[in-house]
Formats: structure tokens, sequence, C-alpha cells
């Protein structure tokens, strides 16, 4: 087989469309997954101008066992994975407390649990082969806390750790693991009614768009970088923000019990 395999999650629309359409330049035969039926379709017609060598699947990823089910069927279809992009997710944009139960399931469960059972089976597939690339899309809101977006923070910020402590277990079995830490880019992320108030849907000029987000991805893919923030200015302000916390804990664990 001289084409690598790349699964995209959150493939049929914004970010993870575009990536699709890099790795498929490149030469990678991509397979797409989205929740919505009319999108998956829409955006196959969309990437098969670029390459054949493309399929997509409808998927709740919330559902962990079609999600173990699909993922066999594609690994018994194609034989190797070479890269897993976790990059499906959703918010609302409410206060915490006018969020419901079922909202707040839904946030965490589709943004965390979701890319924890996709790399929960696809790492030993990847370990049996004996390599492998997990891309895992958290956000700039996984580093900084946002008003109206507490549920999405708190799994975006689960994406974060669980990356990093990833990224340890996965050195030793040569899987490279990649962070990405966006912040707004002009997708469909805000079309729920209550984003109307969202200050960068009246700012558009300054938000990213997903062309450009998904070519810095590709770069971090081939460049096996840890971890890339977006816009650039971002890193600044999260490391004068980490900088800050660790004097803080240093502060803290100082403090007489
Ligand atoms: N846009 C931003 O400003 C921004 C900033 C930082 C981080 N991010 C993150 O970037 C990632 C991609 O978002 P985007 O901006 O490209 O938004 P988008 O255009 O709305 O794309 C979201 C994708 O996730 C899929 N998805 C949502 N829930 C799903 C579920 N339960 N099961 C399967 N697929 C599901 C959607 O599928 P369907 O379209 O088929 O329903 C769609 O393909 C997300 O993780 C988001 O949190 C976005």
């Amino acid at each position: 087989m001289n084409f690598k395999v790349a699964i995209i999650t959150g493939g049929s629309s914004g970010i993870g469309k575009n990536l699709a359409k890099e790795l498929l330049k490149d030469n990678y035969k991509t397979i797409i997954i989205g929740k919505t039926k009319s999108n998956v379709q829409e955006t196959l017609k969309e990437l098969k101008q670029i390459s054949e060598n493309c399929s997509g699947f409808v998927c709740d990823i919330n559902d962990e066992k079609r999600v173990k089910y699909l993922v066999t069927e594609i690994l018994k279809e194609n034989h190797k994975v070479d890269l897993l992009v976790n990059n499906a997710g959703f918010s609302y944009y409410k206060e915490f407390d006018e969020l419901s139960e079922e909202e707040i399931k839904e946030i965490v469960s589709t943004n965390l649990l979701g890319t924890m059972y996709f790399c929960k089976f696809i790492i030993p597939y990847m370990e049996k082969q004996g390599y492998g690339h997990i891309v895992n899309v958290a956000s700039v809101a996984g580093r900084i806390g946002l008003p109206k977006l507490s549920v999405y923070c708190a799994s975006k910020f689960g994406i974060v750790g669980f990356t990093e402590s990833l990224y340890y277990e996965m050195k030793k079995k040569n899987i490279y693991v990649t962070l990405v830490c966006p912040g707004a880019v002009d997708t469909n992320f805000y079309r729920d009614e209550s984003f109307k108030k969202f200050p960068h849907a009246q700012r558009h000029k300054k938000v990213m768009s997903p062309e450009y987000v998904a070519k810095e991805i590709k770069k971090a893919i081939d460049n096996k970088r840890f971890e890339l923030i977006l816009p650039k200015l971002f890193r600044f302000k999260i490391m004068f923000k980490d900088v800050l916390k660790r004097f803080a804990m240093w502060y803290v664990s100082r403090l007489p019990r």
C-alpha cells in the first residue's frame, strides 16, 4: 500500500473537512466521520473532486459501542491506520446554570469521551503495527477558562490533560501525539442559536479561516510537533499564564499545612 491511512472525526465540516482536503492532496487515504448524514455526503462529494481515495461514515461518537464497531470495520477494510485525528466537538454558549443535565452530558461525552473512545480502540492497533500518530483537537478554551463555556472548557481542559499524559505513554510505542489548541475559527461551530451573542460572531475579521488552521495542523503533523497553539499571539498569552500558575503552585506548596 503506497499511501497512508487517516481517520478524522468531525471530518464532515469546518476544520476537519479542510484537514481532509490537505491530507488527500498529500496522498493519504482519508476516512471522515460525522454526525449528520447530509453533511457527510456533501463533504464526500467535495473531497472526491480532489481524490477518490476517501470514504465517510455517520456515527454519533457519544455511542461507545457504535465507535468500537466502526473502528473494527474500518481497520478490517484498511489493514492499517497511520493517523487518527480526534476533531469532532461542539458547545452551547450558555452560563453553567442555564445548561440542562442532558446538555452537560452531551458536551462532555462528545468532546472528551468521544476522543478517548477512538484512542482506546485504535491505540492497540497502532501498537501492533509498531507506529502511528494521534492528533487531538482541544482549544484555547482548554487552556483558559471562558464565561458561558464552562462545560466546554472543562471538556477541552480534559483533552489537554489527557493528551499530555498520552504523549509520555505513547512515546515508547513509537506513536506520536499532537495537541491542537486553536482560538476562534470561522466554522459551523457557532451555528447554535445560543452563539448569537458570542463576541467573535460580531468581530468576524479576527476569526481564523478553517483552511489556514487545517494547513497549520498538517504542518504540525509533518513535523511531528507536540503542541500547536493558534493564532501565534496566543502562545505568549498562554505561556505567560503558565508561568504565573507555576509561581502560584510554588507559593502554595510552601504554605504551612
Ligand atoms: N471553530 C472554533 O472557533 C474552534 C475553536 C477552537 C477549537 N475548535 C474545535 O475544533 C473542532 C472542530 O470544530 P469546527 O470548528 O470545525 O466546527 P464544525 O464545523 O461545527 O465541525 C464539527 C464537526 O464535529 C462533528 N460532530 C459534532 N458532534 C458529533 C458527534 N456527537 N458525533 C460525531 N461527530 C460529531 C460534526 O459532524 P456533522 O457536521 O456531521 O454534524 C462536524 O463534522 C471541535 O472539536 C471544536 O471544539 C473550534
